[in-house]
């Protein structure tokens, strides 16, 4: 292959927006297909795209038949995801994929293309970008570089805005979405195993639906999705994770507030404001620091210009042919958290990692 990655866009709604913006941005990326039975996505994707010469389909195994991309970016809806990724696997030529998160609704689809994916010849890459936004990334570093010593506890804290309409209202039901801690939820879920380096034992929910959407009916159905909770989860390591996610709390400072403690000190992150803070027990010392964002990926998406260096990331993998760096075994150990925390939540009561077997 040339060192010209040629990408199919499958799903051309906010997310797939976001993609085509990042991939303007990185050197030897080119769109050169673009798949959604929407017209209206489509026509917004084109006006991203004025200037490029595109192929444009209604239907994406048709642009898996025909459109020479070496790569695809599933941005459809997440129950779209596991019939799209089986027609992948099942195309000719090995295709390059990065899937949106989350991998799929349920453990059961997770599992199967999952499995698939290991006998996949192209890339299979999940969408879990978080990973990638500079502050968190800079605490990573901290905490693999040892600065707060054996780390015991991970708290992400996500208070934000409501979900936001999609196309087809697709996100306002648990059926479509896997349910808000499988949908929104596995990004703080896969970053908890990320910190941690170590895998979950049980989870214990409280939520609910308790402000939003509640005034929403859809073909006289009203939406069931929650929209606060905490969610405490048990690693094997010992390491207690905290996720405490409000999602009609826009009026924050801060959209993401995250803190890792070990027996030696201290590392939290704040995004939007881009602020790490280091904290050392021994002698004690609390010290601030900006951490820098480029403009131009700051402004072409969400997500604190992590989507540009994910797709960075992505391109590497498929030029070097080295596996992902989040695997379908990731996003797969994402939704069973997520899948853990909602049933506990409506049970109420712990959920052994090993009762989704
Ligand atoms: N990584 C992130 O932080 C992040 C953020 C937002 C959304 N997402 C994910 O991206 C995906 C899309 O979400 P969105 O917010 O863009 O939704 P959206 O409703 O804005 O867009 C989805 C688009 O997919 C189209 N579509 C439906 N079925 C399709 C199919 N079979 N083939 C091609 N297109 C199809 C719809 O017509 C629509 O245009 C979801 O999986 C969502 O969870 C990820």
């Amino acid at each position: 292959m040339e060192d010209t990655v040629r990408y199919g866009i499958i799903g051309t709604g906010m997310m797939g927006h976001e993609h085509i913006r990042n991939l303007a941005l990185l050197p030897g990326a080119e769109v050169v297909a673009i798949s959604d039975p929407e017209s209206s996505s489509r026509w917004w994707a084109r006006q991203l795209l004025e200037g490029v010469e595109i192929e444009e389909y209604t239907d994406h195994r048709d642009l898996l038949r025909k459109a020479p991309v070496d790569a695809v970016v599933v941005a459809s809806p997440n129950h779209t995801h596991r019939a799209v990724l089986e027609d992948i696997f099942a195309s000719a030529g090995g295709k390059h994929v990065l899937v949106e998160k989350p991998l799929c609704t349920t453990v059961e689809d997770a599992r199967t293309v999952a499995e698939r994916a290991e006998r996949h010849a192209g890339v299979v890459w999940v969408g879990m970008e978080y990973r990638y936004m500079p502050p968190l990334a800079r605490l990573l570093d901290e905490v693999r570089g040892g600065t707060i010593g054996k780390l015991r506890m991970l708290a992400i804290r996500e208070h934000r805005y409501p979900f936001l309409p999609k196309v087809g209202d697709w996100n306002r039901f648990s059926r479509n979405t896997g349910g808000t801690f499988v949908e929104k939820c596995c990004h703080f879920f896969d970053l908890m195993r990320l910190i941690s380096d170590s895998e979950p034992v049980r989870v214990y929910a409280s939520a609910g639906q308790d402000v939003n959407h509640l005034d929403e009916k859809y073909d006289g159905e009203t939406p069931d999705i929650l929209d606060n909770g905490f969610v405490v989860v048990d690693f094997e390591s010992g390491v207690r994770g905290l996720l405490d996610l409000c999602m009609f709390a826009e009026a924050s400072r801060n959209e993401q507030e995250i803190s890792a403690t070990g027996d030696a000190g201290k590392v939290e992150c704040f995004i939007p404001e881009s602020k790490l803070v280091v904290g050392r027990r021994n002698p004690r010392s609390v010290e601030e620091q900006e951490v820098d964002v480029d403009a131009r990926t700051l402004a072409a998406g969400a997500h604190h210009g992590s989507t540009f260096v994910e797709h960075q990331e992505f391109r590497k993998a498929i030029l070097s042919g080295s596996p992902p760096a989040v695997s379908a075994v990731d996003g797969l150990r994402a939704v069973e958290m997520g899948v853990a925390a909602e049933r506990s939540a409506v049970e109420g009561r712990a959920v052994e990692m090993t009762d989704l077997i």
